[in-house]
């Protein structure tokens, strides 16, 4: 399925994030070239593209819209034209100023802190269902059981979608998040794919309006003006595409981190109370999202001579873990109280999800925690964690008990 990608030799000048030892331990290499001469790591692969790795650089290159473009932020082979901006493939987070602003304020009230609260019993009802279909079992799938199924569900509700085709969901986000390699012929058949169902999706919508996310947005305005088929289909891409790998991702992180931490477990079981400060510790240290950013005119970036149309890779997980930026950065501390991460970005483009995914995590945690208080990993060697830009376990065997 992959284009050709040698194995790494040289991290400094030869970087790959799709690298089997990226994927499986990324922290080492971010330690390694942050601590070098050079703490922004280049490769000529994907067509040229750099990697900053202290917390200072990601911050200043997310911040700074005008020579770094969000036209695309998943890094491949391929740039995707010009004429795709202002709107970008996936409004708001593929539009650069002014345009997203508009696009980013549509979506807010959906994901205020009031929305989200009226999800909140829906997903711990399923939860609990989804831990019931577990119970007798001695070893279970935490990914594949549990992770991922919690926000397929959540955003197929606020849509308005089919619920029975999750599975479909997951694999339109497989295919588009970690396919970034796939020739670009492959990548337009999913893409293709993912766009049809949504046009269905979206005309039923149409003749039938309803009280969901999906009749929200068809009859949202910006400036007094619809927002048509194209952005309101597009946008709902990237709710799928943005929503469902990342809190998946995260879940199945903090799973895996408390099954092979019998002290921070058993601590948050006794105190429960504390599961919201452990969730933000939690995502700072296991981040899972990786943005990507397209210069837009030749630049010397902190001595990094950045040209137009150069990638640059924004690894928020590695900007978590800057020793210069926090004190024991490299540990997990389950009662951390100072604790300002950027797991859901920095800038403009920051998570419109957050508390959205919050409320997820801060459920599933306490869910699974209730029914399975004594639960360790099964086996360390079968844990697998996606690739690419968005880093979860997708396979985490867990003894319950
Ligand atoms: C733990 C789970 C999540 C993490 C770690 C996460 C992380 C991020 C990050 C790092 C960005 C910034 C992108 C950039 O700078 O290019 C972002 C943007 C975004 N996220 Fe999330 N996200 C999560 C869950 C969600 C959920 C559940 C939703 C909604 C269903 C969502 C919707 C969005 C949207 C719409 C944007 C674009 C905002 C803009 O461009 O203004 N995210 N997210």
């Amino acid at each position: 399925m992959t284009t050709d990608h040698p194995p790494v030799e040289d991290w400094a000048v030869d970087f790959d994030h799709t690298d089997e030892r990226y994927a499986a331990n990324p922290f080492p290499i971010w330690d390694e070239i942050r601590s070098s001469a050079c703490p922004i790591a280049r490769t000529e692969r994907y067509g040229g593209a750099w990697l900053p790795t202290r917390h200072a650089d990601v911050s200043a290159i997310a911040y700074d819209t005008d020579h770094f473009s969000s036209r695309s932020i998943l890094m491949s082979a391929v740039r995707p034209p010009l004429e795709a901006a202002p709107m970008g493939i996936a409004p708001p987070i593929s539009s650069d100023p002014p345009f997203h602003g508009g696009a980013r304020r549509v979506l807010l009230p959906a994901f205020s802190p009031q929305a989200v609260g009226k999800l909140e019993a829906s997903t711990r009802a399923y939860c609990d269902e989804l831990i019931d279909a577990m119970r007798g079992r001695e070893v279970v799938d935490a990914a594949t059981d549990y992770a991922q199924n919690i926000p397929v569900r959540v955003i197929a509700t606020m849509l308005g979608f089919p619920l029975g085709d999750d599975d479909r969901f997951r694999e339109f986000v497989v295919e588009v998040i970690e396919g970034v390699d796939l020739p670009p012929e492959a990548r337009m058949d999913s893409m293709g794919a993912l766009y049809e169902y949504l046009r269905v999706q979206i005309e039923d919508h149409t003749a039938h309006p309803r009280d969901d996310l999906t009749s929200f947005l068809l009859n949202a305005e910006i400036d007094g003006e619809q927002l048509g088929f194209e952005h309101v289909g597009r946008t709902i891409a990237l709710l799928l595409l943005a929503g469902i790998d990342t809190t998946w991702s995260a879940i199945g992180a903090s799973l895996f981190h408390l099954a092979s931490t019998p002290g921070d477990r058993e601590r948050l079981v006794a105190e429960p109370e504390l599961v919201p400060t452990a969730v933000e510790e939690l995502l700072r240290a296991y981040a899972p999202v990786t943005m990507a950013r397209l210069v837009t005119e030749d630049i010397d970036f902190n001595g990094c001579p950045m040209k137009a149309e150069d990638w640059v890779l924004l690894p928020f997980p590695a900007a978590n873990r800057d020793p210069e930026f926090l004190a024991d950065a490299d540990e997990v501390v389950i009662d951390r109280e100072v604790n300002r991460h950027s797991a859901f970005g920095l800038g403009i483009h920051r998570c419109a999800g957050s508390h959205l995914a919050r409320m997820e995590l801060r459920v599933a945690l306490e869910a699974w925690l209730d029914a399975f208080p004594t639960f360790t990993l099964a086996d360390a060697h079968g844990v697998r964690w996606s690739g690419g830009q968005v880093r979860g376990p997708r396979r985490l065997p867990i003894a319950i008990g």
